[in-house]
């Protein structure tokens, strides 16, 4: 039952290969479109500038079209797709792409369509179009299609959103933090209905968590950093299902950085979401004791993995969502070097899905302030202790991603800044990990009426330094700060 990383051959196939240049000529695509809309909302179309930047266009789709045929551009939740590919950006074409999906978004359109044998003047008329369209009439792509019927155009047209897509408001961020949220408070909902029904004996109902994971995937791969941050909410009253929903959370992202497939991520999250699924059938009281426990009461704390199977065990038909979900019920507790609960004499490798939820639940765990320590560890610190443990614990190599994921500033971080300011960190920014997006809670004397998030890559335009920098983290408990009123 031991699962590996896929191991990639090293020589690519042909197949492999095409697809690889055609996702880079579709980014270039895109940045050249930007470019070129961006320059003709600048200057006229005989200008030198203009003319450079569409004949480089123009280059790169005749050679696409003479690669594909009629081929398209399109705008699907917020990503952007070359036919059936989807183009992902590193940070330099960031910004491209997303002017490319706000402008399909702000006209309603889906696609652009190009057929050969495409011609200058029609993409310079088009090109045109884009660049001076109207996005704030009442019917923007109307207007846009009268246009472009009224012109020579005939090799480039464009396709209205489908009902139903994503016009919506999911593009902005405030759209996609409620989204967030919704998808979390909803798990959270399904976790709590299902470990009720466990409690009660009766069988798991596991078709309803399936879904609910798998809108957590597809909200994971939309905006990763709105949904983990939710995670960095730890007041809930009830614990246990919080605490599920996040290891869920936290262990599919760590899938989608280890390669995982969406299966293979949908049977990681339902194992996370049920690892403790075995508390449930410990009584409460125990569970959510001040204060150390007795020798006694670990004991009987260190059975919930065994219940867990137990548990898992009761449903009528079990398929592998429910045996992978068991093995990690059973493995969660047990390190790297078999030490651990419960005792075991098996000497075999550990499940990978149980190496991920054991970082995953350990890092909740401490940051919680439940379990392993009864204060709650800032997120740094607890990162801290578990690297210590690498290697006996853990697993040195997904510990690694695990911490490179969080970022140095994990969310739900509080910082002093440069400016004598307070921070509380809301999301990590993976290309500048030393600067993620901040609230400011405090101003240097310890007040602030407002608070007001900022984005630490922002730089000073007369100095062309960071405005705000890092200077530490501090522990919010000496502060009397509850992080999650700013993260909420
Ligand atoms: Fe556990
Ligand atoms: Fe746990």
């Amino acid at each position: 039952m031991v699962s590996e990383i896929p191991v990639k051959s090293r020589e690519p196939d042909k197949t492999a290969l095409q697809k690889r240049q055609l996702l880079e000529k579709g980014k270039s695509l895109v940045s050249q479109l930007c470019a070129t809309i961006r320059t003709a909302q600048i200057y006229d179309r005989s200008n030198s500038v203009y003319v450079r930047q569409a004949e480089s266009l123009l280059g790169l789709i005749q050679g696409l079209l003479e690669g594909t045929g009629e081929f398209l551009l399109k705008s699907k939740e917020g990503y952007l797709f070359l036919n059936d590919t989807r183009l992902r950006f590193s940070f330099d074409g960031y910004v491209a792409g997303k002017f490319i999906v706000e402008m399909f978004r702000k006209l309603q359109f889906e696609c652009i369509f190009f057929s050969p044998p495409l011609i200058r003047e029609e993409l310079d008329e088009f090109v045109f179009i884009l660049a001076h369209a109207d996005a704030e009439g009442e019917d923007p792509f109307e207007n846009l299609q009268k246009r472009v019927a009224s012109s020579n155009i005939e090799h480039l047209r464009v396709e209205k959103f489908a009902p139903g897509s994503d016009l919506g408001d999911e593009s902005e961020p405030e759209g996609q933090k409620k989204q967030a949220k919704k998808r979390f408070f909803k798990t959270l909902l399904v976790a709590q209905e299902t470990m009720e029904s466990a409690k009660s004996k009766r069988s798991i109902n596991t078709v309803k968590s399936k879904r609910a994971i798998q809108f957590l995937i597809d909200q994971l791969i939309k905006d990763e950093g709105k949904l983990m941050s939710l995670t960095a909410i730890k007041s809930f009253d009830e614990y246990t299902f919080a605490h599920s929903v996040n290891v869920c959370i936290l262990s599919v992202a760590l899938g989608t950085r280890l390669g995982l497939s969406k299966g293979e991520l949908s049977e990681l999250g339902f194992a996370a979401l049920f690892h403790d699924v075995g508390k449930v059938r410990l009584p409460i009281e125990l569970l959510n004791k001040p204060g150390e426990l007795t020798e006694e009461e670990w004991v009987e704390v260190k059975k919930h993995p065994i219940f867990g199977v137990k548990a898992l065990l009761s449903r009528r038909s079990i398929d592998r969502f429910c045996t992978r979900a068991m093995v990690v019920s059973f493995e969660h507790h047990l390190k790297l070097d078999h030490t651990g609960y419960p005792e075991t004499s098996a000497q075999r490798d550990l499940d990978l899905f149980s190496r991920i939820v054991t970082i995953v639940d350990v890092y909740d765990s401490m940051t919680s302030g439940r379990v392993y320590a009864r204060t709650p560890l800032t997120p740094d610190e607890a990162l801290r202790r578990m690297l210590q443990k690498q290697g006996k614990s853990f697993d040195a190599a997904l510990l690694k991603v695990f911490i490179n994921m969080l970022g140095i500033y994990p969310v739900g971080s509080v910082v002093i800044l440069d400016t004598g300011e307070i921070g509380v960190v809301m999301e990590a920014n993976p290309a500048e990990l030393s600067c993620p997006e901040v609230a400011i809670i405090a101003d240097r004397f310890g007040k602030r009426e407002k608070v007001e998030t900022v984005d630490l890559t922002k730089l000073d335009e007369k100095t062309g330094k960071h405005t705000r920098t890092i200077l530490r983290t501090i522990d919010p408990h000496g502060y009397k700060l509850e992080v999650a009123r700013y993260i909420y």
